[in-house]
């Protein structure tokens, strides 16, 4: 089977999946993300959604191979915003119309912690006139935590299975993480009544197409709400940055399969949220301008201040370091226009999927 005919296909299998996952020729490439963009026209809109991003604390339990703020990278200056700086960007989020809020922060779920975030929510509600949706993406937590979360507000949440290959999730993760354990927090949030994001990391070492292909299966089979994926960029002080041989190539690859990843998953479900996420724009500085052209529709923009910029870096050139919220606001709203998408100030932007599928 050849392209035009596999684009033209409702159902797609996973040898078809592989293809395009393979596809290198410009024209192929530009093909493929013309009928994502138009799928995406059809069944979302042209349009974009915000989720005004808070990173408000780096303390993090966990070891996890990739990221520059695992528990043991002690060179990281640990920050925790207080409450009264919170609410002042969920506050200047409502003002300028950004719909709703990610809440996201290293893991912890000791009792102070959840009691901290279960007050943030419910103050986030009252000073909102409960209009700015919340989403969190804070971990794994127990079921009781994430029940409560979700009767104090949230509706949305955020957990990476970073690899649905358990072998390759366990060669991510320290004893520190269970894969099954991962499934049943995702398994969990759904039957409280959330809406469902996953995600997983493109392109780090070991990682084959093949197992990307599972990735996209793995969404589709857990009929999954909302995506947000990126490609694997490097953090020096981190295990896994050993295992990189030519960084160069890496950056240059990942790029493109994490491009490739959000059109193939926007043929494969035409109605889900999918993040045009920061990580590619540290690949290139139109990087999520691109994923919005290969059919993503959610922008998160970082809403935290500047001076904790600098300490919540995951990965190395992560960008908007040294811009202000409202810096963010103008630049990303010309960056939307060359797309051809209009934003949608003050909505929700909640995934079409969910409502088909409760
Ligand atoms: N490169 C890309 N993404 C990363 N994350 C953590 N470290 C990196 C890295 N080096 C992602 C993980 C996590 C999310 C919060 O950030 O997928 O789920
Ligand atoms: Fe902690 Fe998340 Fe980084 Fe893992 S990816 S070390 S859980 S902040």
């Amino acid at each position: 089977m050849n392209l035009d005919e596999i684009l033209k296909q409702d159902k797609l299998t996973r040898d078809d999946l592989v293809y395009l996952m393979n596809l290198k020729e410009e024209d192929d490439l530009e093909k493929l993300y013309n009928k994502a963009y138009q799928l995406k026209a059809e069944h979302i809109g042209q349009k974009v959604f915000y989720r005004g991003l808070i990173e408000f604390s780096n303390l993090c339990v966990k070891n996890c191979n990739y990221c520059g703020i695992r528990k043991d990278n002690n060179k990281v200056d640990r920050f925790t915003m207080t409450e009264e700086e919170i609410l002042d960007r969920a506050k200047w989020a409502y003002e300028n119309k950004y719909g709703s809020l990610v809440l996201q922060a290293g893991e912890r779920s000791d009792k102070e912690f959840v009691d901290f975030v279960d007050n943030l929510i419910k103050k986030i509600k009252e000073m909102s006139n409960n209009e700015l949706g919340i989403t969190l993406s804070l971990g794994e937590q127990s079921k009781e935590t994430y029940q409560r979360w979700y009767d104090s507000g949230a509706h949305r949440y955020l957990l990476r299975i970073e690899s649905s290959n358990e072998k390759l999730y366990n060669s991510l993760h320290p004893n520190d993480h269970d894969f099954k354990g991962r499934l049943e927090c995702l398994a969990e949030m759904k039957e409280i009544g959330y809406q469902v994001g996953t995600g997983v990391m493109i392109g780090f070492p070991g990682q084959s197409i093949e197992d990307l292909v599972d990735d996209l299966i793995f969404f589709k089979e857990n009929d999954i709400d909302m995506v947000g994926m990126g490609p694997y960029v490097l953090h020096e002080d981190t295990p896994t940055a050993k295992k990189v041989e030519n960084n160069e190539l890496l950056k240059t690859r990942n790029l493109n399969w994490g491009l490739k990843m959000v059109a193939v998953l926007r043929l494969l479900m035409k109605d889900i949220n999918i993040a045009a996420t920061t990580a590619l724009q540290a690949l290139n500085p139109v990087g999520r301008e691109m994923a919005l052209k290969a059919g993503a529709n959610i922008l998160m923009p970082i809403i935290t201040h500047r001076k904790y910029r600098t300490d919540y870096q995951l990965y190395e050139n992560k960008p908007c370091i040294d811009e202000e919220a409202s810096d963010c606001k103008n630049c990303l709203a010309a960056r939307v226009a060359t797309v051809g998408d209009e934003i949608v100030y003050g909505e929700w932007g909640d995934s079409p999927h969910y409502f088909k599928r409760t």
